[in-house]
């Protein structure tokens, strides 16, 4: 691959602007911070720096340049992420093709994608009147329809195993997907929504009984080699550019109530499709943003499934709020009773999470009894100790006082006992301390390196008198950045990530360099001295070498010799 095209297109796009597609990042000083998504956390330890043009997280260690976060986060090789970042940049690769080792499931995605348009087709049949009928009555007009996906399997038991087998597909293929068992079709008269992988692929379908009330309401497709219920938020591709505008992503129960909130223009939703939120779900939700709103069903399924779920999102640092229906109505019978403005105020009127815990910790209690009343107290005291606005904690204590006759200071004091047992993380970035508990051995040769990338002076120096390092991989390294200046004109740490991709040993160190975190603007003092400890590095290195083998040397002679040459070491330190 040509390097000058590599660089052009790294050179077009900014880090910043592209990981901030992905995952919301703030600025804090030089640098912008965001939740890593390359490991399970919840404080913003991934840093960007627009300087560097770099990503580093400090604490899975993950690093590299834009190329490197594409790659990762989309899980593509780095043709496809050169080839994304190109076209966002506009830059044409001309004579590039994408596709060098076809996706082992490329033909499960082919058929699901065939059948999706089989079921489509179906819809608009005149075998489909009755499901269309249906639809209409439920108010999913032909744009839903067709922005969704909708379709319709027919009652012949075995019309889509047939027409997938006429096209060459394998029955064992079509079992292994869900889409047939044996020579039948496992959908059979119902319609049809697709579901779909995070990159927005049909992997399986979820089907509607629609004409009676017999079997199941919902059919999902089993779980498959492309399609895990528990890894997948309904919508989740669509969602990404509505949670960007909007800064904050809703979560539903079901996806009937994701195609509803359309109707009310708000696409900022996905769903979980009916089961406990899952860790890999949550995941998934820390891509899209860590504002969360939660828009479950107004009946006690639905607030136990707030309480539950919210708590699991509260521990993993996500910014929550609650949209409180009036029981028994979902986002989707909410909606066409109450209207989308309705809706919209709703939305915008959530609750934080813990203002909704508050409201819950009266229920079942029996208020006119001292004891309780008390333990009531207690319990919104505990519950208000864990905000952190101070002005929200003095509302909910004046509230308190009123509604209960309390005196404000003794809940004051009560809960300031509280807050000192449970000391607060501060919510602000921990940056690791600089070169921390690294000796000056460890940070001399790297720092030389480091500036042999991004300073021209110590470049040059390096080419004129050399500079001599105390072990092979760092000499490596060295050489290898003055031959990628050289011939590539190649003098940023960013291009050197992507230079040095293919060598595993060189690039661990590279991401050791990055870690110092070291400043672009040096001193020639600084550099010399570095040298300097690197010296003594090797000398005490050599030393160390010469005791070893006098003491294994039985030959008095060379003992004396050997221990000659340590001593004119010592003395010239
Ligand atoms: P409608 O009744 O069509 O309005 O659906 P809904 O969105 O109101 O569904 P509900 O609230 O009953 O359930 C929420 C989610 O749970 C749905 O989106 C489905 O993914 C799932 N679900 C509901 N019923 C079934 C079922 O019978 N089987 C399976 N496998 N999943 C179901
Ligand atoms: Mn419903």
């Amino acid at each position: 691959m040509n390097q000058d095209v590599i660089q052009e297109i790294r050179n077009k796009v900014d880090i910043v602007d592209v990981v901030s597609s992905y995952i919301p990042l703030t600025k804090q000083g030089k640098n912008f911070f965001g939740v890593c998504p390359f490991h399970d956390d919840t404080n913003p330890s991934m840093s960007v720096s627009r300087e560097k043009q770099i990503f580093r997280c400090f604490s899975c260690g993950a690093s590299g340049n834009v190329f490197h976060f594409v790659e990762r986060y989309e899980q593509i090789s780095f043709r496809e992420a050169l080839k994304l970042l190109a076209d966002r940049a506009g830059v044409p690769l001309t004579g590039f093709s994408v596709s060098q080792k076809p996706n082992k499931y490329e033909k499960f995605y082919e058929i699901y994608d065939l059948t999706n348009k089989f079921y489509q087709n179906n819809l608009l049949s005149s075998y489909g009147k009755e499901a269309r009928n249906y639809l209409k009555n439920r108010n999913i007009e032909e744009d839903l329809i067709k922005e969704f996906g909708i379709g319709l399997s027919t009652g012949i038991s075995n019309q889509l195993t047939n027409l997938l087998e006429k096209r060459g597909y394998l029955i064992s293929d079509l079992n292994a997907i869900g889409l047939s068992a044996g020579e039948k079709d496992i959908y059979q008269d119902r319609i049809m929504f697709p579901l779909w992988d995070p990159s927005g692929k049909c992997v399986a379908f979820s089907g509607r009984r629609y004409k009676n009330e017999e079997g199941s309401k919902y059919i999902n497709t089993k779980e498959t080699k492309i399609f895990v219920k528990g890894n997948t938020l309904y919508n989740y591709h669509r969602a990404r550019e509505f949670v960007r505008l909007k800064k904050q992503v809703i979560v539903m129960e079901g996806f009937m109530d994701v195609i509803r909130s359309y109707t009310a223009d708000v696409k900022n939703v996905v769903a979980l499709m009916g089961t406990a939120m899952t860790s890999e779900q949550i995941q998934l939700l820390k891509r899209l943003s860590m504002d969360v709103v939660l828009c479950f069903d107004g009946d006690d399924a639905g607030i136990h499934a707030t309480q539950v779920n919210g708590e699991a999102l509260e521990k993993q640092g996500f910014r929550l709020k609650v949209v409180e229906l009036p029981s028994p109505e979902d986002p989707d019978s909410y909606i066409l009773k109450y209207g989308k403005e309705s809706f919209q105020t709703l939305v915008e009127q959530a609750i934080t999470f813990q203002d909704f815990k508050i409201k819950r910790l009266k229920l079942g209690r029996n208020l006119n009894s001292d004891e309780e009343k008390a333990a009531y107290v207690h319990d919104v005291l505990q519950e208000t100790s864990k905000i952190s606005d101070e002005i929200r904690r003095e509302i909910i204590l004046k509230n308190l006082a009123i509604e209960f006759n309390l005196s404000y200071n003794t809940l004051e004091k009560g809960l300031q006992e509280l807050l000192t047992k449970v000391p607060k993380e501060s919510p602000h970035v921990k940056i690791p301390s600089k070169r921390q508990a690294q000796d000056k051995y460890y940070v001399a040769p790297r720092a030389v390196l480091y500036y042999l990338m991004v300073n021209n002076d110590v470049l040059a120096y390096y080419n004129r008198q050399g500079i001599f390092f105390p072990n092979e991989v760092f000499r490596t390294f060295a050489s290898e950045v003055t031959y990628a200046h050289q011939k590539y004109g190649i003098s940023s740490v960013a291009d050197f990530y992507t230079y040095l991709s293919d060598k595993k040993e060189l690039l661990s160190l590279l991401e050791e360099i990055i870690a110092l975190d070291l400043e672009d603007s040096v001193t020639k003092e600084v550099i010399f001295d570095y040298i300097r400890v690197m010296e003594e590095d090797y000398k005490n290195q050599e030393i160390r070498r010469l005791k070893e083998l006098i003491k294994n040397t039985s030959d008095l002679n060379e003992k004396m010799r050997l221990s000659e040459k340590v001593r004119s070491l010592k003395i010239g330190s």
